[in-house]
């Protein structure tokens, strides 16, 4: 069901591969919501095609840019505001990438270069987004920007590897930038950290099958899914939430506060 909760609002969504993506599934939900959209991916991602079945969906331009170049940044919010006629109201980062994870090296023997390019895709690429639209002033007052995290950001997930520590580090960027960016504009930025989920970049972690059933069985209403996740988006892009800036939300079925589950009980005494 759509609302107009983003009628009149324009914003850029990072991150749709394929229809699995949580940006996609986001970009479908905003442009229900009646949000004009600019889409943008890396360059090797649009060359897969997909992004131009959801580019005709919302009907949107697809904006290429890696999230780790400045010039690119440049480019994708000089054209976004340029299609726009005005400023941005929102933006979703939903990007992420970890090589040692590509490369099989465990936590304890990472490549250090390889780990700098996770930093700076993973999470410091919040950084630049954030800094590009602060130097274009291209973002709206009492704007909104979502970037998406995972709790092994707090809690030891030995498989989630140094994406761990790039969460971390992301949370820590959307809650630093939150200030400033909200004492000058009362743009707010916050995470979301979501249950979960299948997607390409869910599935690079080993063992996920597993991961995401005993997630499910620790969660009192069971994983959200990337529906439920850009639900989710669509409130925080909305006036609704007009107060709510640098936090790390969780969204996660009850995940994070939960000790242990009847079901997970049952499944031990097995
Ligand atoms: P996905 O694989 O569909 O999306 C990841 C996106 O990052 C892709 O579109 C990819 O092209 C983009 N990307 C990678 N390198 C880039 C670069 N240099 N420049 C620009 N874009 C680049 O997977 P998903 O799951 O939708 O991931 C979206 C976000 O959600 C990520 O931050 C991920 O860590 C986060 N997340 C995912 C969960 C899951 O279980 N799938 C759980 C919690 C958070």
């Amino acid at each position: 069901m759509a609302y107009n909760l983003l009628k009149g609002k324009k914003g850029i969504i990072f991150g749709a591969l394929d229809e699995k993506s949580i940006a996609w599934r986001t970009a479908l939900r905003c442009h229900e919501e009646g949000a004009q959209l600019v889409l943008t991916n890396a360059p090797v991602a649009l060359r897969m095609g997909e992004i131009n079945k959801l580019a005709e969906a919302v009907n949107a331009p697809v904006i290429g840019a890696d999230v780790t170049n400045m010039d690119d940044l440049k480019n994708l919010f000089e054209g976004a505001m340029k299609h726009f006629g005005g400023k941005i109201d929102f933006v979703l980062h939903s990007v992420g990438m970890s090589l040692n994870v590509r490369k099989n090296k465990p936590y304890t023997e990472i490549d250090y270069g390889f780990n700098q390019k996770t930093l700076d895709i993973s999470a410091m690429s919040l950084h630049r987004v954030l800094r590009t639209a602060w130097d274009l002033d291209a973002i709206s007052d009492w704007g909104s920007v979502v970037a998406l995290t995972y709790i092994a950001a707090q809690r030891v997930f030995p498989d989630y590897n140094e994406m761990a520590d790039a969460k971390a580090l992301l949370e820590g960027v959307a809650r630093n930038f939150g200030y400033h960016y909200g004492v000058k504009k009362k743009v707010r930025i916050n995470t979301i950290s979501q249950s979960p989920t299948q997607t390409t970049a869910g599935s690079g972690v080993k063992g996920f099958d597993g991961f995401i059933s005993y997630a499910e069985k620790m969660s009192p209403l069971g994983n959200a899914s990337a529906d439920q996740c850009a639900d989710y988006c669509v409130t925080l892009f909305s006036d609704l939430t007009k107060m709510v800036t640098m936090q790390n939300l969780f969204h996660d079925g009850g995940f994070s506060f939960t000790g242990v589950t009847q079901a997970v009980i049952d499944q031990m005494g097995k």
